[in-house]
């Protein structure tokens, strides 16, 4: 798959963050933190790795396994061959997917048949996505729903990003986000769709995650530090030299991955908890459940191999879950839920 430059100028493209993150230097430094986590290797599994049952339950829908592609694309031409690649694998596979920001469908109403992803995935969980940004400007549960009626979504996400926007000089006021979220959930509620609220990547405090379960979010994708840095990406994408150096300088700001998946552990044992942020394998993924997550989530790792082909897409995911499986087998996890709390702290 090929990129031509002219994404790169049009502000509204995902195009541009998209050869970013393929072509650029976009991690974070500082790592995940999972490696300061080993495994308790079990010698007497006392279970048959064939047995070993992946399923979860998310959003009211099981899945095949405990992984979601993580939110990315849409809204052109180019978004939905991605999009539509990542959904045939989300089917295949069992997986929950989740679209890129669908602000520019609603905004204009051409872009939303690029979102389209459904026919690809008629039975997979499916999440639509809007910025809390958005929220605050005083979008509310009309937009919602068109998002979630626009690809025809289970469940719905709504990110926050306060610091993206503010290298890049986007959204800058965030005063009475948390009021404007409360009220959608509530709205949602009646019309029977999830709200999950999630960070693109700077992952979520312990008062983060307490703000969030006051506001009845149904779930949160805490989205750490440690794997692609939104900071890093605006900054390759900048216009102008001020926004390039301000994102160059917020580059490593964030919570590590495995540090936001604790924060909002030790707030709830149990609201549904989705975490993204640098995993890349199937030990990685282990390790995320292992402390907390009942799902984790991947971006860019499923954005390179999406690019390389289905094949080396579908080739990917079957050696995450068996990777998966093997560390469950090592600990004697038989099942997800018997896998959180089997690592301990090694550094
Ligand atoms: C190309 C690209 C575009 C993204 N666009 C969005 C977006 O529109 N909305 C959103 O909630 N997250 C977006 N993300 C953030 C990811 O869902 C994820 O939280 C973040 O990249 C960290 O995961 P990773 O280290 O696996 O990439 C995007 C990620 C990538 C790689």
């Amino acid at each position: 798959m090929t990129f031509d430059t002219a994404s790169l100028r049009d502000p509204r493209s995902k195009g541009r963050h998209i050869k970013a993150c393929l072509t650029q230097q976009v991690l974070y430094q500082k790592s995940t933190g999972l490696e300061r986590f080993d495994f308790v290797s079990q010698a007497l599994p006392e279970i048959a790795l064939s047995q070993i049952d992946l399923s979860v339950s998310l959003a009211g829908r099981a899945l095949s396994a405990p992984l979601m592609i993580a939110p990315m694309t849409g809204g052109d031409r180019r978004a939905l061959v991605i999009n539509h690649r990542l959904a045939r694998a989300a089917q295949r596979w069992g997986l929950a997917m989740g679209v890129g920001s669908q602000r520019v469908g609603i905004e204009d109403r051409s872009r939303a048949r690029y979102f389209e992803l459904r026919s690809q995935a008629p039975t997979a969980l499916l999440f639509a996505n809007l910025g809390a940004a958005q929220l605050v400007k005083g979008w509310g549960r009309d937009e919602a729903l068109r998002a979630v009626e626009m690809i025809h979504a289970d469940a719905l996400f709504i990110h926050l990003n306060p610091i993206q926007e503010a290298v890049q000089g986007g959204d800058l006021d965030f005063r009475g986000v948390a009021d404007r979220l409360s009220r959608l959930c509530e709205a949602l509620e009646v019309a029977g769709v999830p709200v999950f609220v999630r960070e693109v990547g700077f992952g979520i405090s312990e008062q983060a995650a307490r703000q969030l379960l006051a506001c009845g979010v149904s779930g949160i994708d805490c989205a750490g530090a440690g794997g692609t840095s939104w900071a890093r990406v605006e900054s390759l994408c900048a216009d102008s030299e001020r926004e390039r150096l301000m994102g160059e300088r917020f580059g490593e700001w964030g919570i590590p991955t495995s540090d936001s998946i604790l924060n909002v552990r030790r707030v709830s044992r149990s609201l549904p908890l989705i975490a993204c942020g640098g995993l890349t394998n199937g030990i990685e993924l282990a390790k995320a459940l292992a402390l907390g997550a009942d799902v984790g989530g991947m971006a860019r790792s499923m954005l390179v191999k999406a690019c390389q082909g289905e094949d080396a897409l579908n080739r990917f995911i079957a050696d995450t879950l068996d990777e998966l499986r093997i560390c469950m087998f090592g600990t004697g996890a038989a099942t997800v839920a018997a896998l959180r709390g089997t690592v301990v702290s090694c550094r």
